[in-house]
């Protein structure tokens, strides 16, 4: 039997502020009906001043570690899906190794917007189907909170923040990962982005506080995009793979909008109850929307359960991954 990447445990980390949608009327001209009918949110996590991704990493890695009854000296990898990293440099994932105690781990960040969980999970299935590493954390996470403007209304009543992880292990049974389409279009760029902070638009005096520095979302454009790439990568993992909707236990896509999983769900032939869906709670947290539900719904899997992950986010990125659950809780 050949050796795949199984999921083994999971684990998640939301701050405890709440932000309502009605706390948003306050700050901006909106309204909770327009928000919930639009994108299913009724409210997001948002950390307190001093709290950083890596805060939550590290709880995310001790989770894990506990759970599974292991030390994080015994973990060789980490690797961090953001686009809130700590700092430019150094990498999240190193920060995260220290607080951690992962002191015999390496890792580092990966930048895949609301793709980033999947692009990760992808990455450290490679060290463990390689023999390189038995044990890999993937993480996914951000802190979107740092990046939008709380005085444009197109952005911030959608992201919220939270961090969600992963460990993966070989696995010699046939669970644990089955396939992935993975996809990239950087065509994309304009149309969600974060234009200040990187070489090619530093922030400077010039330039501090406005609009280029913050998340900026054409949400109607994307909406077409994510709407259509992301019913279309998950149909066609199915279909690679002689999947009907009868045969999949569980989606679990990325929470942007209620529509869009909405429409992936119907393409794809599910009924509802299949569908993790906790946007109501968390908003769009990026990277970490895809953990987060397996660590909601970690004890409604079971081994075996055919599980199919979805998303779509800026770059544009896009993809998805089957997988078989290789446990039960
Ligand atoms: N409250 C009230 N009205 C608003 C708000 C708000 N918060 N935001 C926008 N509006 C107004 C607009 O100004 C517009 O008014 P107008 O018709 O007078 O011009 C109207 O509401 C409709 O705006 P749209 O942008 O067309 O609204 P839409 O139905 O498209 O919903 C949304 C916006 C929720 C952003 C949607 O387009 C969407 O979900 N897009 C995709 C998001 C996504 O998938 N992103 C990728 C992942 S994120 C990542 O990678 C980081």
């Amino acid at each position: 039997m050949n050796i795949s990447a199984a999921i083994t445990a999971v684990h998640g980390s939301v701050p405890e502020k709440v932000l309502s949608n009605s706390d948003l009327e306050k700050m901006v001209d909106t309204n909770d009906e327009w928000i919930v009918t639009r994108t299913g949110i009724k409210e997001r996590r948002i950390v307190s001043e001093g709290t950083t991704l890596s805060d939550l990493g590290t709880d995310v890695v001790k989770g894990i570690c506990e759970k599974r009854g292991i030390s994080p000296l015994e973990i060789d990898m980490i690797i961090v899906g953001t686009v809130t990293s700590d700092h430019r440099f150094p990498s999240t994932s190193n920060l995260i190794c220290h607080k951690s105690g992962a002191t015999n781990a390496w890792g580092y960040d990966v930048s895949a917007a609301c793709s980033g969980f999947l692009y990760t999970l992808i990455t450290g299935q490679q060290f463990i189907v390689s023999g390189q590493c038995k044990k890999v954390i993937v993480i996914g996470g951000d802190i979107m909170s740092s990046i939008v403007s709380y005085e444009d209304r197109n952005t911030c009543v959608i992201f919220g923040d939270g961090a969600g992880g992963v460990l993966l292990e070989p696995n010699d049974e046939g669970n644990g990962i089955v396939d992935s389409i993975m996809k990239a279009d950087g065509s994309g760029k304009d149309y969600l982005i974060q234009k200040a902070g990187g070489s090619a638009f530093p922030v400077n005096k010039e330039n501090v506080g406005t609009p280029e520095t913050f998340v900026y979302q054409e949400g109607r454009s994307v909406f077409k995009f994510a709407v259509t790439n992301m019913a279309d990568v998950s149909a066609e993992i199915m279909e690679k793979n002689n999947l009907t909707g009868e045969d999949v236990d569980w989606l679990v896509p990325h929470q942007a909008n209620l529509r869009i999983i909405d429409a992936t769900a119907n393409r794809m032939g599910l009924t509802k109850d299949k569908v993790m869906i906790n946007i109501s709670k968390y908003g769009n947290t990026t990277s970490g929307t895809i953990p987060l539900c397996l660590w909601e719904w970690e004890n409604q899997l079971k081994k075996g359960d055919n599980v199919v992950l979805a998303a779509f986010g800026g770059g544009f990125t896009w993809g998805s991954v089957y997988l078989k659950w290789a446990y039960n809780s």
